[in-house]
């Protein structure tokens, strides 16, 4: 029993989504690198030939994810909010990720919000190639978190059928508010 698999929570959820769709080479987003735990699995699935971008607001996250993935050469950092990422990257991507909410053991009252958040989704869309994948791990636990959460859903909600397939993951009965993830993909 003690070796049965578990059920893997919207984190590792996200994380198995995009390894199978990110290919060696591509080019991808981080758009909350946070501690850099995103960025770094993220570099190793695109491989020294592809280039994650990361976004932070935050000056001591740009910091934690540089010391964790080591300077690598495929991991470019900007301390700038993710609503302003067009202004750095213009090219498709293949994939995007966003881990809303708070620094873990940091500043709990820097967190994403929902104005900015929404406008870096929708400019997300916007740069994910066709076949790209974008997720977006949604806390509610904490103050803003809930209108944050739903304000998320009801856009991904609102995309266009046509042009996205629009998945949703989460425990649906766990005490204490649990997080969920949204997998958008942008159809072929
Ligand atoms: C839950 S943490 C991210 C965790 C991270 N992905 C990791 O692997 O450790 C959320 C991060 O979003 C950042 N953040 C808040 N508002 C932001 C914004 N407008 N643009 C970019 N990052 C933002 C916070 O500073 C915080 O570091």
């Amino acid at each position: 029993m003690g070796n049965l698999p578990k059920l893997p929570r919207p984190t590792e959820m996200a994380h198995r989504l995009l390894s199978e769709r990110i290919q060696k080479g591509d080019t991808v987003i981080d758009a909350t690198v946070g501690n850099g735990y995103d960025t770094l699995f993220l570099s190793n699935c695109v491989g020294e030939n592809g280039c994650v971008i990361g976004f932070d607001l935050q000056a001591v996250a740009i910091e934690k994810t540089r010391e964790r993935t080591g300077n690598r050469p495929n991991v470019i950092l900007h301390h700038s909010g993710h609503e302003t990422l067009d202004n750095f990257v213009a090219a498709p991507v293949a994939a995007i990720t966003f881990n809303l909410g708070y620094l873990p053991g940091g500043d709990k009252y820097l967190i994403t919000g929902k104005a900015s958040t929404l406008t870096a989704l929708q400019k997300s869309v916007t740069l994910l190639k066709a076949g790209g994948l974008l997720t977006v791990v949604a806390y509610i636990g904490h103050e803003g978190g809930p209108e944050e959460g739903e304000a998320v859903s009801d856009w991904a909600s609102s995309l266009d059928q046509d042009n996205f397939s629009v998945a949703r993951y989460e425990f649906q009965n766990q005490k204490n508010s649990p997080p969920f993830l949204l997998a958008i993909e942008k159809r072929p």
